[in-house]
């Protein structure tokens, strides 16, 4: 982390878990637990049909509530989908965008991210960008490539004054759920090359400024070590995320870094 130059944002995402009464009983954990949180941006995805509840149970805290989609359309005849203004008027600060479940499992491109971006910008939601190899890509040694191809497609046409609204993360595809984790040292690797890329398709100051995030079996015993990464300006936390205490211990090793 580089806390002068960028905000830390820990982030839990989900995913398809939690009914309402158990938001409930997580909120009531976690909102003493935020005391010590003095700096860190702390956000939480959940899911969709929780999301205005959500918002109220954690008014006047440092929790931001977040979307794990976003159509890309304004409204129309999409039976299901979500649009970026219907998220935000409930009070969505944040959206996931291109979670590689949702490119696995929902025909995701990178070219629908592309204008999953631009609607959740327009709305005035915080896109989180998620790009990741898989592993035959990591074994091939064509990742470097691949992270800065779905970069640059994910932000065609984004502004350079839009960038402060934007958070790229890294989420190796073989480390998501699996208890796997990238070393440090790759993870880093990665989000090093994620800010040249910025740099290279916008400037210095703005690739200073992004955030950009580490995903995939962060918890609480590596958070600390990821961190440490000067590239790694916060996580993308699923499993690590559903209970309050391990959550908070991420958000505590994020406020200890310096
Ligand atoms: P995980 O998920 O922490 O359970 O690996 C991360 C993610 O998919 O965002």
């Amino acid at each position: 982390m580089n806390r002068r130059y960028r905000k830390t944002v820990i982030a839990g995402n989900w995913k398809m878990n939690k009914t309402l009464s158990e938001t409930q009983v997580f909120a009531e954990e976690l909102r003493p637990l935020l005391s010590r949180s003095k700096w860190c941006d702390v956000v939480l995805c959940v899911p969709a049909i929780n999301i205005p509840n959500a918002v109220r149970l954690f008014k006047n805290t440092r929790v931001a509530i977040a979307a794990q989609n976003v159509h890309f359309e304004d409204h129309g005849a999409f039976t299901g989908e979500l649009s970026a203004a219907m998220l935000r008027e409930q009070g969505v600060k944040y959206a996931i965008i291109g979670h590689s479940e949702r490119r696995q499992y929902y025909g995701e491109t990178d070219f629908t991210v592309n204008r999953k971006v631009h609607a959740a910008l327009q709305a005035g939601i915080n896109p989180i960008i998620c790009v990741g190899e898989s592993l035959e890509q990591r074994e091939l040694g064509v990742t470097l490539e691949y992270i800065a191809y779905q970069v640059k497609v994910a932000l065609a046409g984004v502004p350079m004054e839009k960038m402060r609204r934007i958070i790229l993360a890294y989420e190796p595809i073989w480390a998501i759920g699996t208890g796997q984790t990238a070393t440090a040292q790759q993870a880093g690797e990665v989000c090093q090359s994620i800010r040249t890329v910025i740099r290279k398709l916008y400037d210095a100051r703005v690739a200073r400024a992004v955030t950009i995030q580490y995903g995939g079996s962060m918890n609480a015993q590596n958070a600390a070590e990821l961190l440490a990464q000067p590239d790694i300006d916060g996580g993308l936390i699923g499993g690590a995320s559903l209970k309050a205490a391990d959550f908070a211990e991420i958000i505590n090793a994020a406020n200890q870094e310096t």
